[in-house]
């Protein structure tokens, strides 16, 4: 069955990648969440999407340029609602606490293909080894040295490479980079490609996924996971799939 991960939280209803998104997330039933991490001045690994807090804060700047302290003064509530005044950024460590005896699996992605956070995946390696999360993790980039840097660490984990991108031999080619997921934005979706990853014991997952229309072809197709704003409406329209 298409599992439903909630993208960046219930990122309709709350603000993307923060505990009220998150929690509203689990509320409504969703069964994965998906997050973005990058890296603060001080070496934190901190959930949001951008590189800059530009967007979704009170604030301007770059991530890498804040502290972690300095970070959680900002305001990630208020652009999205007032209701949500007041919500911070969270670091992975405390979204690793929240998530950890739920029956939920995790996507995290790292934003590192813009910058190349150094050590960015030891980090994060080390923190969801803590706490005892990898059987139920995949981290994704749409890096794909990061990928070979990750295989390292652990032959077992969950990794994914993430492309919006037509490639010839995309499926070997995430093969031999060591992945063992492929996350691709829904338009490259197709059934010959879904069997081939399937052939290679490679798992596939689509972004992002908030029409009925792509939700039904998903399903159909047999994708293994979507990834989705609207995980509410897409558990509901699982059901009468
Ligand atoms: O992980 C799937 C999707 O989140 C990748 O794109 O830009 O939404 O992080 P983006
Ligand atoms: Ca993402």
């Amino acid at each position: 069955m298409t599992k439903i991960i909630a993208h960046r939280g219930a990122s309709t209803l709350a603000p993307e990648n923060t505990m009220a998104a998150f929690n509203l997330a689990y509320e409504q039933g969703a069964e994965g969440i998906e997050t973005d991490v990058h890296l603060t001045k001080d070496n934190v690994p901190v959930l949001i999407h951008d590189e800059h807090v530009k967007r979704t804060t009170n604030s301007t700047g770059y991530i890498k340029d804040y502290t972690f302290k300095q970070l959680k003064q900002l305001d990630a509530g208020s652009w999205f609602s007032l209701k949500f005044a007041g919500s911070a950024i969270i670091s992975l460590e405390e979204f690793l606490d929240w998530i950890q005896n739920k029956p939920l699996c995790l996507n995290i992605e790292l934003k590192n293909n813009k910058i190349d956070y150094k050590n960015l995946e030891n980090i994060v390696y080390e923190m969801v080894s803590h706490y005892q999360l990898l059987n139920h993790t995949t981290l994704s980039t749409f890096n794909p040295t990061s990928i070979e840097r990750l295989k390292r660490f652990n032959g077992n984990i969950g990794v994914a490479l993430l492309t919006s991108k037509r490639r010839k031999n995309l499926v070997s080619y995430t093969k031999d980079l060591g992945a063992n997921a492929i996350h691709i934005k829904y338009r490259l979706l197709n059934q010959l490609f879904i069997d081939k990853c399937h052939q290679e014991q490679m798992a596939v997952r689509v972004y992002t996924i908030n029409k009925p229309a792509h939700m039904s072809r998903s399903f159909q197709l047999g994708c293994d996971g979507i990834f989705t704003d609207v995980p509410h409406k897409a558990l509901q329209y699982r059901e009468l799939f």
